[in-house]
């Protein structure tokens, strides 16, 4: 299944080469492929925020490859560097609250230059980021596969599945979490269609999902959030299968805005709910899905659509995530294994195994 997982991939979000950072622009794809070069890590916290680079793990990459880019010039600046260094750090970590992946990788970065003496930081630096963008793409192929082997084992004929925002390659280092279980069910003949929410206002399920399938020859098909109950009523919808931009102790996953409903109305029609993240994405200092911030996005998502204003002026609510209670997850798959109906105990039995690649 790797193998053949490897040679379907299409889509790669993130380059790294020749020291320099770059990044396909989320907010033009599908219908522009443009890829932009960075130089400097305000930039990159710049890109965070208006998510040029989105998907939490996607962020943990490029904010650990601006940490590189930041120590380089701090450290041909000289004086003190390393103390210039953390305010840049600051500055990424503050381009965006809910996702953990920003700062698991913002920490092992520090730790990493913390070990370090002058004459090696800057290699050690670019190694971490290197191994921290690697490890996530090992870690998703490790997903697809366990993902894959719940729903076959639940089912093993082709089956409907629910999918939201985009949890996809471009989320990622590759292939994606959510989206690398897809694509494993699918190699395995267990897909019947995927059904894609078109995931307002940002609609990364319209224009990132939709594609990353289009391009592997998944069968799709788009719909309006708002149709969840009525295609989960009418198709016999098996998995639901979502990302998480961060999981509490307890289970409670927080992820794009629109989850929690899909896991209502899932439970309700009988349909499972299955969220793969990799363990970077799990905040042990959580104990629960209150004490996870939800990012709060500008009215202006809501008032215009494509950059045109639709409406007047108003006062305008626009979280960007939700959360799930756990009791509503059936499954979190991660590269350490399952946890099936996931509680405190079960998850800090997980986050003590080793990985398992
Ligand atoms: O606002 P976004 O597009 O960064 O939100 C992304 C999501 O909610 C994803 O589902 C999550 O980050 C998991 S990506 C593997």
């Amino acid at each position: 299944m790797r193998e053949r997982l490897l040679a379907a991939e299409k889509v790669v979000p993130i380059r790294w080469h020749d020291g320099s950072l770059y990044l396909l622009d989320q907010r033009q794809l599908p219908l522009k492929e443009h890829w932009q070069r960075f130089e400097r890590s305000s930039d990159v916290a710049t890109a965070i925020r208006d998510m040029l680079v989105r998907g939490a793990p996607a962020i943990g990459i490029a904010a650990a490859f601006a940490v590189v880019l930041a120590a380089r010039a701090r450290y041909a600046a000289g004086g003190d560097w390393r103390g210039a260094l953390a305010a840049d750090c600051q500055q990424l970590a503050e381009a965006r609250p809910t996702a953990v992946n920003l700062f698991w990788a913002l920490r092992r970065m520090a730790e990493c230059l913390a070990a370090q003496s002058d004459d090696t930081a800057l290699q050690a630096l670019e190694q971490e980021a290197l191994e921290i963008y690697t490890s996530d793409r090992e870690a998703n192929l490790v997903m697809a596969q366990l993902g894959a082997e719940v729903i076959e084992r639940d089912n093993p004929h082709p089956q409907h599945i629910y999918t939201h925002c985009n949890a996809g390659a471009l989320a990622t280092g590759g292939f994606g979490t959510a989206l690398g279980v897809v694509r494993a069910a699918h190699l395995a003949g267990l897909v019947e269609r995927v059904f894609v929410n078109e995931t307002r206002p940002w609609l990364q399920g319209s224009r990132l999902t939709a594609w990353e399938l289009l391009q592997e020859g998944v069968p799709m098909r788009l719909n309006v959030d708002s149709a969840a109950a009525h295609v989960m009523r009418e198709h016999e919808v098996r998995w639901v299968i979502v990302g998480a931009d961060r999981i509490a102790e307890n289970g409670d996953v927080a992820n794009k805005i629109g989850t929690y409903q899909l896991a209502v109305t899932a439970m309700h029609h009988g349909a499972k709910l299955m969220v793969v993240a990799p363990s970077s994405s799990i905040d042990m200092d959580c104990e629960c899905g209150d004490d996870i911030e939800i990012e709060e996005r500008n009215p202006d998502e809501l008032l215009s659509v494509a950059g045109q204003r639709i409406t007047v002026d108003m006062p305008v609510f626009n979280p960007s995530f939700d959360i799930t209670p756990a009791d509503l997850i059936d499954v979190i798959v991660t590269e350490k294994g399952i946890v099936e109906r996931p509680d405190e105990e079960k998850m800090q039995a997980l986050m003590c195994r080793k990985r398992l690649h």
